[in-house]
């Protein structure tokens, strides 16, 4: 039987290499390769695509989460040492958006149907210390973000939204992009909309802040548009987090079809939300208030490993997201011994299973009823 892979990321950008190629000539004919036309553009467009005011483009998420909270910390709303709630089973880039600013993670159990941060633990672990919560939007299912934003009314607290996997989600028909003080994108190759390489954004509504980020992405440089008009005045110690201009090119070319190719992952979650039929096999939790992204489709079985071994041998390729949660990584060695406990168990259930626009119905067929056959 032919392999079916993970995710056929050749494949999926074969459609855009005669655009890249006119898009490569184009700006190399301008001359201008940073933070020029095309990132204006993609930001407007993001903007649009996602309800926000205003949109900033940067060279990945985690530095879209960094730069947002040192943008809170110019103006005031925390500083070092205080707290940010986040779930405790996410990607590391989430912890370290946070601990690369200065700022202290304070690790929240998820809940175990949905994977996301859990607004009942989350009221359990606010405090005076408590500055910002970052939700994140597991698998491209947004959190429970009206819930969260309800707890922290007139407390002072941001909402600062790891959407890194949930680009075209929505939450009680609301974009995702549009709901939290701050929403962090990732474009990296692999995500929904994958870039050439590195990108990230970051939305909000709130002008301060846009204006913030703009310069602290930028050295932290007095913003400018046309060269011309550079001063190399620098009012704030900023980064270097610029979204290059071919980058921005592929991204705006690729977010005009993405409601197409959302369709097709949405397409192929409800064909396994249907057909797999195994007692061993728990799907993942629907819900019609959240309109999930469906980057990734994650089952959990109490037998993982020998269900991932079973699909190996059947040639079907799935991933672990994530094998090793941060409070385990050698680089949190200082939080080793902490136990949580539904962290922990989702771990050790959770597999992921190929969900990508080029995925056939033939392939989706064969990964279902092979599913269905694990004893
Ligand atoms: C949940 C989550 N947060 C953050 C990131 C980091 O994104 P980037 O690689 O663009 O910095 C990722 C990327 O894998 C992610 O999945």
């Amino acid at each position: 039987m032919k392999k079916i892979k993970f995710y056929e990321i050749a494949k999926i950008n074969k459609n855009y290499e005669n655009n890249f190629i006119k898009n490569f000539k184009r700006i190399n004919k301008g001359g201008r390769y940073i933070l020029g036309k095309n990132v204006n553009i993609f930001e407007k467009k993001l903007a649009d695509y996602c309800n926000a005011k205003y949109c900033v483009a940067v060279g990945n998420c985690v530095d879209a989460m960094k730069i947002t909270f040192m943008a809170y910390k110019i103006m005031g709303s925390m500083k070092d040492g205080d707290e940010v709630l986040v779930p405790a089973n996410t990607y590391i880039a989430s912890i370290l958006g946070i601990t690369s600013v200065n700022l202290k993670p304070v690790f929240v159990e998820p809940e175990y149907d949905t994977f996301n941060i859990s607004v009942a633990n989350i009221k359990k672990l606010i405090s005076k210390k408590t500055k910002a919560i970052l939700a994140v939007d597991l698998y491209g299912r947004p959190a429970d973000l009206f819930e969260i934003k309800r707890i922290i009314k007139k407390k002072n607290i941001k909402l600062v939204e790891d959407a890194a996997q949930s680009l075209g989600a929505k939450i009680k028909n609301k974009m995702v992009g549009s709901v939290s003080d701050a929403t962090c994108f990732s474009f990296f190759p692999g995500k929904n909309l994958g870039a050439f390489g590195d990108a990230g954004a970051i939305t909000t509504n709130d002008k301060n802040l846009f204006d913030i980020l703009k310069s602290l992405r930028n050295y932290g440089e007095d913003v400018f548009d046309n060269l011309k008009d550079r001063k190399y005045k620098n009012t704030f110690k900023g980064v270097n987090s610029r979204m290059d201009e071919i980058q921005a090119a592929v991204l705006v070319d690729k977010l005009r079809n993405f409601n197409y190719l959302q369709s097709k992952r949405k397409k192929i979650a409800k064909f396994y939300l249907n057909n797999i039929k195994n007692n061993k096999i728990l799907l993942p939790e629907v819900n019609k208030n959240f309109d999930h992204g469906w980057h990734l489709f994650v089952i959990r079985c109490k037998s993982r490993n020998r269900l991932k071994n079973y699909l190996q041998k059947k040639n079907i390729e799935t991933m672990i997201h994530y094998p090793i949660p941060p409070h385990k990584q050698k680089a949190f060695s200082e939080l080793n011994k902490r136990r949580f406990y539904v962290t922990e168990k989702i771990t050790k259930e959770i597999l992921s299973l190929p969900i990508f626009p080029t995925l056939t119905k033939f392939e989706t067929k064969r990964i279902v009823n092979t599913l269905n056959s694990f004893k």
